[in-house]
C-alpha cells in the first residue's frame, strides 16, 4: 500500500542528506519510491520556489505563493503517484508554512488553516520525519554554505519561532509525527532512521 511520508526541519537541520538515504534504503526493500520537495516538484512549482527563495514579497504573498506550489505538487505529482501504488517523499509540506510563515513571519495561523483546508483537506502524511535541533546548532551547519536563500538568512529569533512552529504543529497531532534529535551525530540520526524504516 502507497504511503506519504514527509520530511521536516528547520534550514540546517540535515533533513535532505538522511532523505536520499532513507529513500533508498526503502527501495531496496522493494517499494516504488517518489522523491520530491516543497517548495517544488513540478515545473510550475520549481519555477515559483525560484522567486520564493530569491525575491522579497509580502507575508500573504509568500503564503498564498507556497500554497499555489502546493495545490500544483498535490495534483500533478503526489496524488497520481499515490494512486499508482508509489511512496511519496516529500522534502517539506504544510507543516512548513505554520512553522515559516505562521510562527516566523507572524501570519494568522487560521488563515493557514483555511489554506490547508483548501488545498488538501483531504490528504494528509501518513508519517513526517522532524528533524529536531537548537537554533545554534542549525546556524553552525548553515555557516559552511557559499550562498544562503532568503529564508537561511534570517537571524536566530527567527529561527527560534520556526522550531517553536513545529513543535506547535507536533503537539497537535503527535501520532503523525516521528521527532528526530538531529543534534546527535550522523551515526546516532541513522540509527534512529533505521528503527523507523523496520517500523513502517
Ligand atoms: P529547503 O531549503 O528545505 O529546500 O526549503 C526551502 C525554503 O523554503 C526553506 O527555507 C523553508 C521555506 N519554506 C517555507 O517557508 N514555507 C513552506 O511552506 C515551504 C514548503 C518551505
Amino acid at each position: 500500500m502507497s504511503k506519504f511520508i514527509t520530511f521536516e526541519g528547520m534550514d540546517g537541520a540535515g533533513k535532505s542528506t538522511h532523505l536520499a538515504w532513507f529513500a533508498d534504503t526503502l527501495r531496496q526493500r522493494g517499494l516504488d519510491v517518489v522523491v520530491t520537495r516543497e517548495p517544488g516538484g513540478t515545473p510550475l512549482g520549481e519555477q515559483l520556489r525560484e522567486m520564493l527563495l530569491n525575491q522579497t514579497m509580502s507575508m500573504g504573498t509568500e503564503a498564498l505563493l507556497m500554497f499555489a506550489a502546493r495545490m500544483e505538487h498535490i495534483e500533478q505529482l503526489i496524488k497520481p503517484a499515490l494512486q499508482a501504488g508509489k511512496w511519496v517523499i516529500s522534502d517539506r509540506f504544510s507543516d512548513a508554512s505554520f512553522a515559516y510563515q505562521g510562527a516566523g513571519r507572524g501570519m494568522d495561523w487560521d488563515k493557514l488553516t483555511q489554506l490547508e483546508q483548501w488545498v488538501h483537506a483531504d490528504l494528509q502524511p501518513d508519517l513526517t520525519l522532524f528533524f529536531d535541533v537548537p537554533v545554534e546548532v542549525a546556524r553552525e551547519r548553515l555557516s559552511n554554505n557559499v550562498s544562503l536563500d532568503r529564508f537561511e538568512q534570517e537571524q536566530s529569533d527567527f529561527f527560534e519561532r520556526v522550531r517553536g512552529g513545529y513543535h506547535q504543529r507536533v503537539q497537535q497531532n503527535p501520532q503523525r509525527y516521528a521527532v528526530i534529535d538531529a543534534a546527535q551525530s550522523m551515526a546516532e540520526v541513522m540509527r534512529q532512521l533505521e528503527e523507523i524504516v523496520t517500523s513502517i
